[in-house]
């Protein structure tokens, strides 16, 4: 395929989430611009109305009002995630600060995901939780006044690490959290900043938060999501002429792992009209097609791209020679097991490729990958495989594309948009 022209994408999802929980608990009303409207994004409104807070219909190109209210109400109806693992884990942070009790639950992928590593440190500030299975959702939080932390999270992860900033933020308490593997996305620590709170680095890595601000009403420009990004840049890079831009996409460092990764593979990828938005780097991504080699990456280097797997694993697909993903362990408890799928589906259109412990390898191949995909529901599995699908030659089916809602609505119409077919003379 040729690309071409100019894409935009939807809001951050990471920052969108935030953005609402913290406009929820700032009295007053908040504007989000451009913020995302994915049914996500709806799962975290969904669950801020139950408990009392006006939210604006989440409507693609419409602000997002928020009518904050300091303390949340008891919800009366059990708090339903959907698929968002973000807004189930940050809650539950500000709800552990809350002198109520309150049921969430998630859809079947959701109710499959670990939540002990939040429940573990809230209880210890002094939250109570109830389930049938402590690891699972659907859990009962009976929040309440709590205690300060310091906490090591098993792995590094910024729903860990902003759930117990959240509860340090709601209860005024401070909060020190330590990441084993590498700086996680750093979106709680910046917005929280900029609320006039203390959140330090110290010198042996510990990220330091003292309840030192107040959150006020705020009006925000949302930048647009890296990670639906990547799908536009790797279809960018695997056409056969053109080029694309991407306008207006977070270029936050803790965030654009993948861009350091391709142009390790040989990409040439620009940005260009570099600004800020929300306290984050934004700017315009221009990339084309690339002769690709495959590479190593390191564990150090999963935080900053671990959304960025499906679709760089695919890129690897067309790269020459092999690359390998180490300590991405983490992909198993994902939306669904990514780390399987992924390896599964890439088998599934011809290529090799193979999870074996935490390491998961990819051989570059230059035959037109074919095959039927099998997303369980993923959206970032179905947004990586219909990517590779649009490989000169290809012929991949996904069984479901409906699932990309979950970050990118207008995902297929925007990657059909980007596409020039070449004329026959
Ligand atoms: C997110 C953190 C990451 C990421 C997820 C969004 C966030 O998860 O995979 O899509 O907004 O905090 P982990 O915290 O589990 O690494």
């Amino acid at each position: 395929m040729i690309v071409a022209g100019t894409a935009a994408v939807p809001g951050d999802k990471s920052l969108t989430h935030r953005l609402l929980l913290l406009a929820a608990l700032a009295p007053g009303r908040s504007r989000l611009r451009g913020a995302l409207t994915s049914l996500d994004a709806r799962s975290t409104a969904g669950l801020l109305r139950a408990m009392g807070v006006r939210v604006s219909p989440l409507r693609p190109g419409a602000d997002i009002v928020v009518a904050g209210r300091r303390r949340l109400r008891r919800p009366e109806r059990v708090l339903d995630c959907g698929n968002s693992g973000t807004s189930a884990r940050l809650s539950l942070g500000i709800l552990a600060a809350h002198r109520f009790r309150a049921t969430l639950t998630g859809d079947a992928s959701l109710r499959r995901r670990p939540m002990r590593r939040v429940t573990e440190p809230l209880t210890l500030m002094g939250a109570r939780f109830e389930a049938a299975d402590p690891d699972r959702l659907p859990l009962t939080v009976h929040g309440g006044a709590l205690t300060p932390l310091e906490w090591r999270l098993p792995v590094s992860s910024a729903q860990i690490k902003g759930s117990l900033l959240f509860a340090g933020v709601a209860s005024a308490q401070p909060v020190a959290v330590y990441e084993p593997n590498g700086r996680s996305r750093d979106h709680s620590e910046r917005l929280l900043r900029s609320f006039g709170y203390e959140v330090l680095e110290d010198s042996a890595g510990w990220i330091r938060f003292a309840p030192t601000g107040e959150l006020r009403p705020f009006e925000v420009e949302v930048p647009g999501d890296p990670s639906s990004a990547a799908f536009l840049v790797g279809a960018a890079l695997l056409a056969e002429s053109g080029s694309l831009r991407i306008c207006g996409v977070g270029l936050n460092p803790t965030r654009t792992g993948f861009l350091r990764v391709l142009e390790r593979m040989g990409a040439g990828i620009a940005s260009e009209n570099q600004s800020e938005q929300a306290g984050e780097p934004v700017g315009d991504l221009i990339a084309g097609p690339a002769t690709l080699g495959g590479t190593i990456v390191t564990a150090d280097e999963i935080p900053a791209l671990i959304d960025e797997i499906p679709l760089l694993a695919v890129v690897a697909s067309r790269a020459a020679g092999v690359t390998r993903f180490h300590d991405v362990g983490e992909l198993r408890v994902k939306e669904s097991d990514r780390l399987g799928l992924l390896a599964a589906n890439l088998r599934a259109v011809g290529v090799e490729a193979a999870a074996e412990g935490d390491t998961l390898t990819v051989a570059g191949t230059d035959a037109p990958p074919a095959g039927r995909v099998v997303t369980e529901g993923d959206h970032r599995i179905a947004m990586a495989f219909a990517v590779l699908g649009t490989v000169k030659g290809a012929k991949v089916s996904v069984d479901d594309m409906a699932c990309a809602a979950v970050s990118f609505p207008g995902f297929s119409d925007t990657l059909r948009s980007i596409r020039q077919r070449s004329r026959s003379p």
